[in-house]
């Protein structure tokens, strides 16, 4: 299932406010489009928004408007996935045309998810019992997805696994399109409130966890709100808790806490599922993403391999 097609100088998206319920698409003929589609959350998750992005520069050069000025609104659409401002930064150095670079960025988003994919399967055991968080599968990317790829492939290979999917409040993208995605493969899911993961990892029900990011920096993550407290939890109950990112969620330069935590509207909080939960007038505190630091992440697993970040710089001198 792809997330996002180009076609007839359109990006069209799977409108991800409606599912699991309407499989609808939400068409950009504009890059002004495309920023709403990133802001209101048509698109989300970081590879999503960066190759939609990628997209939205393509229909900003189409209309003829200057590319820096785009660039720079694109970038004000949501501050926390670095994915964003590499896709956007990558189309203005580019040598090629912005349609050839968005089209390769789009194909290599699905080479790096399956790389993702056959590295985190390695550690993945038969029987395992996965945690996850948030929706980092192929909604989230092109196809196939981060955590969720590493999942798909490690049930590909017969290794019985089972998933958890955490709710994720407050817009529930665990309970709406993780499970929703896993059950469209027929990978045995089973989802939780976000506050029993703690109960369920005590209780040896969980042998790993394995989410997304939205960065990734020398000193730790930056991930969707909630994943702090299951990190935590896995620490202290031994669980491994390992990260599933692409190399284009790395931001070696500046420090988890350096990151901007998108704050998001209180009527998020306020309301669920349509209904109000909390009486009119309540304040309301509503950051998008956690900060987790280093010492509570076991690895991360990306296309070149799995890093530990005492390792960090290692892995990137033998890389080069
Ligand atoms: O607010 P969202 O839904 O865009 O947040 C998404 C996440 O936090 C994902 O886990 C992260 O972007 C990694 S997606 C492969």
């Amino acid at each position: 299932m792809k997330t996002m097609k180009w076609k007839d100088n359109r990006l069209i998206l799977i409108d991800q406010r409606r599912l699991p319920d309407d499989l609808n698409c939400f068409i950009c003929n504009t890059y002004e489009d495309v920023i709403f589609a990133i802001k209101e959350m048509v698109v989300r998750g970081a590879p999503a928004i960066g190759v939609a992005a990628a997209f939205g520069m393509v229909l900003g050069d189409i209309a003829g408007e200057n590319l820096n000025v785009v660039a720079k609104k694109l970038k004000s659409s949501r501050p926390t996935a670095i994915n964003l401002f590499w896709a956007v930064d990558r189309i203005l150095k580019s040598d090629n045309p912005p349609l050839d670079e968005a089209i390769a960025m789009y194909k290599e988003d699905i080479d790096t998810n399956l790389a993702i994919g056959r590295y985190g399967a390695e550690i993945i055991e038969k029987n395992d019992t996965i945690l996850t968080h948030c929706n980092a599968g192929a909604l989230a990317c092109v196809d196939y997805g981060t955590a969720l790829g590493v999942i798909r492939t490690a049930h590909h290979q017969d290794k019985n696994i089972n998933v958890i999917c955490d709710e994720t409040r407050p817009l529930g993208q665990g309970a709406r399109l993780s499970v929703w995605e896993m059950q469209q493969e027929d990978i045995p899911v089973k989802l939780i409130p976000d506050v029993a993961a703690g109960y369920l990892m005590q209780t040896l029900k969980i042998n790993k966890v394995i989410i997304g990011a939205d960065r990734v920096c020398t000193d730790g993550i930056v991930n969707k709100i909630g994943s702090l407290m299951v990190a935590l939890s896995a620490k202290r109950f031994h669980v491994p808790f390992y990260v599933a990112a692409p190399l284009s969620t790395f931001d070696l330069k500046n420090s988890i806490y350096d990151t901007e935590i998108e704050e998001r509207a209180p009527e998020e909080v306020m309301f669920y599922g349509g209904c109000r939960i909390a009486p009119i007038g309540t304040e309301v505190i509503n950051p998008a993403f956690d900060i987790v630091p280093a010492d509570l992440i076991t690895g991360i697993i990306t296309e070149k391999g799995i890093i530990h970040f005492d390792k960090f710089s290692e892995f990137f001198l033998n890389m080069k």
